[in-house]
C-alpha cells in the first residue's frame, strides 16, 4: 500500500501536512513535527504590516546614516545590530530545511499585491519549498465589489508567483458569491494550490465591559463541512492542488477531506490541544483505515465521494436540503 501524495508538484510521503501556527515558528518545533510523522509542515505567517514596518524601520537607519555621515561614521553599527524578525524568519527557516527532509513551506500574509511581495523571494532563497499565501482580507468598504475583492486576490498570486519560482498555494476563506468561480481564477493567476479554508477569527461582545473580546477559539470537527462540500464539487474541475483546512481533529476528518478530493489534509487546532505527537495517530489511523477498506493507494480513495460528477450538483444540494427540513421531527418533551 501507498500513501504518497503529490501537492504543488511535490512528492509527499503520506496527506497529512501541518499548518501555519506557533507550533512551527522554530527550528525544533519543525523537527519535533517531522519526527512525529508530518508530511510537511507550514511555517507560520510573515504579516504584510511587519515588511512594510521593518522596511520603514530601515530607511529611517538609512537616512539617519546618510544625514551624519560627513559628522560621523559612528552611525553604522546602528544598522548592524537592527535584526529584523523577518530576518530570523529566513534564519529559522535556512536551518530546519537543513536539518529536515520534508518539505517546508513559508507562509506570507498579506492584502495588497505591492511591494512586500519582493520578500517572496528571499524565502525562496533560504529554502523554501513553496510558498503558501494567506489573503485575510475583510472588504469592510461597503463600495468594493465582490468582482474587485477577487481581482484583488487574483493580483496578488500574480505578483507572488511573477516574483519566485518555487509553487505558490493560496490560502482563502470561504465568503465569495461563487467560491467555484474564484477558485478556478486563483489558479488561472498562477495559483499552484488552494488551500481551503482560512478561518477568519471575528471579535465577540463582553456585555458587562461594553468591550470588544478577541479570543483565538479553536476549531471542532464540524467545520469540515463547509470545506467538504467545496471539494467535492471542485474535485477535477480545479488546474491546481487542492488543500483541506479546518476541523480536523481526528483521522476520520482526514479520510472525509480525502474521499471529497483533497490531495492534502492540513491541521493546527488538534495539535494545539493535543501536541505535535497527534500527527502520529491522524497519519496512522488513516493507513489502518485505508487497510481494512483495501485502498491500496490514497489516489483510489481521492473524490470517490465528489459530487461533481452529478450532473446538476445544485439541483442535488437543494434536494438534499428541502428533504432535511421536511424530515425533521420536533422534539415534543
Ligand atoms: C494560534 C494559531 C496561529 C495561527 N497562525 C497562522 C499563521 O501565522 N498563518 C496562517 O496562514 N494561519 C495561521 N493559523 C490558521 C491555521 O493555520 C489553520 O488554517 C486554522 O487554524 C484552521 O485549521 P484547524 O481547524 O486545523 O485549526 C493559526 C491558527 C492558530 C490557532
Amino acid at each position: 500500500m501507498t500513501m504518497e501524495t503529490r501537492y504543488l508538484g511535490l512528492k509527499l510521503a503520506h496527506p497529512v501536512v501541518a499548518s501555519a501556527s506557533p507550533l512551527s515558528a522554530n527550528v525544533d518545533g519543525i523537527c519535533r513535527m517531522e519526527d512525529a510523522g508530518a508530511a510537511a509542515v507550514v511555517m507560520p505567517s510573515l504579516f504584510e504590516e511587519q515588511l512594510r514596518a521593518e522596511a520603514a524601520i530601515l530607511e529611517r537607519l538609512t537616512e539617519s546614516i546618510a544625514d551624519h555621515y560627513a559628522e560621523s561614521l559612528s552611525f553604522f553599527p546602528s544598522i548592524g545590530t537592527y535584526k529584523a524578525s523577518s530576518d530570523e524568519y529566513l534564519e529559522t527557516l535556512q536551518t530546519a530545511r537543513e536539518r529536515t527532509d520534508i518539505p517546508i513551506m513559508a507562509s506570507l500574509n498579506g492584502v495588497t499585491a505591492e511591494g512586500w511581495i519582493e520578500h517572496a523571494r528571499s524565502l525562496e532563497s533560504a529554502g523554501a519549498n513553496a510558498i503558501e499565501l494567506n489573503v485575510y482580507y475583510l472588504p469592510t468598504d461597503l463600495d468594493e465589489t465582490g468582482a474587485e475583492v477577487e481581482r484583488r486576490y487574483a493580483d496578488i498570486v500574480h505578483a507572488v508567483k511573477a516574483t519566485v519560482s518555487i509553487p505558490v498555494a493560496v490560502k482563502v476563506g470561504p465568503q465569495f458569491s461563487a467560491f467555484g468561480h474564484t477558485a478556478r481564477s486563483l489558479a488561472a493567476a498562477g495559483a499552484d494550490g488552494i488551500v481551503m479554508f482560512n478561518r477568519f477569527y471575528r471579535p465577540d461582545f463582553d456585555i458587562d465591559t461594553l468591550e470588544a473580546s478577541r479570543a483565538l477559539s479553536l476549531s471542532s470537527a464540524e467545520e469540515i463541512r463547509q470545506g467538504l462540500f467545496w471539494l467535492s464539487l471542485l474535485h477535477g474541475k480545479v488546474d491546481a492542488s487542492l488543500a483541506a483546512s479546518s476541523g480536523v481533529e481526528t483521522h476520520e476528518q482526514v479520510v472525509k477531506y480525502l474521499l471529497a478530493g483533497a490531495d492534502i489534509v492540513m491541521t493546527t487546532s488538534a495539535l494545539l490541544r493535543h501536541g505535535p505527537e497527534h500527527l502520529t495517530g491522524l497519519r496512522d489511523g488513516l493507513e489502518a483505515w485505508m487497510e481494512q477498506r483495501g485502498f491500496s493507494s490514497i489516489a483510489d480513495l481521492r473524490g470517490l465521494m465528489s459530487i461533481g460528477r452529478v450532473s446538476d450538483p445544485t439541483a442535488y444540494e437543494r434536494a438534499n436540503y428541502i428533504q432535511l427540513l421536511e424530515e425533521y421531527e420536533v422534539d415534543s418533551g
